[in-house]
C-alpha cells in the first residue's frame, strides 16, 4: 500500500514537470508500458497469496486507472496548448501593407500617335487604315515606283515574295482609298511599317502618319497652312517651321518640312548637324500620275499628301536620343511618360 502511494506521488511530480506531449509519451510508457511500473505491479500479483489478491489488484488497478486519466487530461492541455502557439507563430498579420502591383501606363508613342491623330481630327480628317503586309503593286508601283527603279533604293524592303512586301511607308493606304471612293477626300492613315534597318536612329518598325486631302482646287497653300497648324499644335505655336524643295515619286511638286531646333533653338547643335534646323516630314502635291492610276482625272482634281514618322515626332518632343529605348521595354524609362 504505502509503495503504491509513493508510486503515485511520483507519478504526480513526473506529470508536473511534464511540458510537451513527448515528455508525457515517455512518462506513458514509464509507467503503464509493457515494462512499466503499473505493469511490473501486477505482474507481481502472481507471487502474493491468493487471499491477497483481489484486493492488491483493485488497488494496482485505481492507480494505473488514475495515471491514465492523469496523463489524457494532462495531454489535452498540452495538446490545446500547442495549437495556440502554432497559431499565434503561423498566424497571417492582415494588416500588414501587401507587395503592391502597380498600375501600367500608356506607350509613348501611343500617346503622341493619339496627340498627332486628335489634331488632324479637330481639322476635319477622317481616319482610315491598310494592311501591313502589302502588295507591291500599292506599296510602290501605284506611286509611280516601278519595279527596278533607283527609286526604290529609298526604302530598304522587306520582300515576302515577287508580289508581296512589308509596307515600308503608309502611302498605300492614299491608292487604296482613292480607289474605293471619289473626292473630296481628307483623311490620314496612320500605322506601322516596316524597313531593313537598325540603328540609333532606325528600327525595323515604326509608326508613320499619311495624310491626304483631294478636291478640287487644292493648292499648295492649303498644303502649307494645315502643316504649319498641326505642327504649331505638337510642338508649340512659336515653333519655326520651313518648306524645302525635295523629291519624292508619288508628288509633284515635294518638299521636305523641317521645324527649327527644338535643343538649341536654330542656334545650329550636333542633333540638327549645326544646320538649326529638324527635318519632320515629307510632303508635296499629288503626282498627277498617281491620280490616273486610281482613275481620277488629273485636270479636275488636286491634292496634297504627307508623312511623317511618329517615333522621330516623339523622341523630339521628349529629347529621346535613341529610337531603340521604345522597344526595349524598360519600365525606368516607360515609367517616365
Ligand atoms: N512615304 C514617304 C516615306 O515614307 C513619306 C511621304 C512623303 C509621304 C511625301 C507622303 C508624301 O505622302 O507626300 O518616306
Amino acid at each position: 500500500m504505502d509503495d503504491l502511494k509513493e508510486l503515485r506521488k511520483q507519478f504526480l511530480l513526473h506529470l508536473g514537470r511534464a511540458e510537451d506531449s513527448s515528455q508525457l509519451q515517455n512518462l506513458r510508457s514509464r509507467y503503464l508500458g509493457k515494462k512499466g511500473e503499473i505493469t511490473g505491479l501486477l505482474k507481481s500479483l502472481t507471487s502474493m497469496p491468493p487471499a491477497d489478491r483481489p484486493a492488491a489488484g483493485k488497488e494496482i488497478n485505481e492507480l494505473k486507472d488514475f495515471i491514465e486519466n492523469q496523463l489524457n487530461r494532462h495531454l489535452q492541455k498540452i495538446h490545446s496548448r500547442e495549437i495556440e502557439g502554432r497559431i499565434q507563430k503561423e498566424s497571417i498579420d492582415v494588416t500588414l501593407p501587401g507587395p503592391g502591383s502597380e498600375i501600367g501606363g500608356r506607350h509613348p508613342i501611343s500617346l503622341v500617335l493619339d496627340e498627332v491623330i486628335d489634331i488632324f481630327i479637330s481639322m476635319g480628317f477622317g481616319v482610315e487604315e491598310g494592311p501591313e503586309i502589302e502588295l507591291d503593286f500599292y506599296n510602290f508601283e501605284a506611286l509611280n515606283i516601278p519595279r527596278d527603279h533607283p527609286a526604290r533604293d529609298m526604302q530598304d524592303t522587306f520582300y515576302i515574295n515577287d508580289e508581296v512586301v512589308m509596307r515600308t511607308h503608309t502611302s498605300p493606304v492614299q491608292v487604296r482609298v482613292m480607289q474605293q471612293r471619289k473626292p473630296p477626300l481628307r483623311f490620314i492613315a496612320p500605322g506601322k511599317v516596316y524597313r531593313c534597318d537598325a540603328d540609333i536612329s532606325h528600327t525595323p518598325m515604326f509608326h508613320q502618319v499619311e495624310g491626304l486631302m483631294v478636291d478640287t482646287n487644292i493648292t499648295f497653300a492649303n498644303l502649307k497652312s494645315v502643316l504649319e497648324s498641326f505642327l504649331h499644335s505638337v510642338f508649340t505655336p512659336d515653333t519655326p517651321v520651313r518648306f524645302r524643295p525635295s523629291y519624292f515619286p508619288f508628288t509633284e511638286p515635294s518638299a521636305e518640312v523641317d521645324i527649327g531646333c527644338i535643343f538649341c533653338k536654330g542656334s545650329g547643335c550636333r542633333i540638327c548637324k549645326t544646320t538649326g534646323w529638324i527635318e519632320i516630314l515629307g510632303s508635296g502635291m499629288v503626282n498627277p500620275k498617281v491620280f490616273k492610276m486610281v482613275g481620277y482625272n488629273p485636270r479636275k482634281y488636286t491634292g496634297f499628301a504627307f508623312g511623317m514618322g511618329i517615333e522621330r515626332i516623339t523622341m523630339l518632343k521628349y529629347g529621346i536620343d535613341d529610337i531603340r529605348l521604345f522597344y526595349e521595354n524598360d519600365l525606368r524609362f516607360l515609367g517616365q511618360f
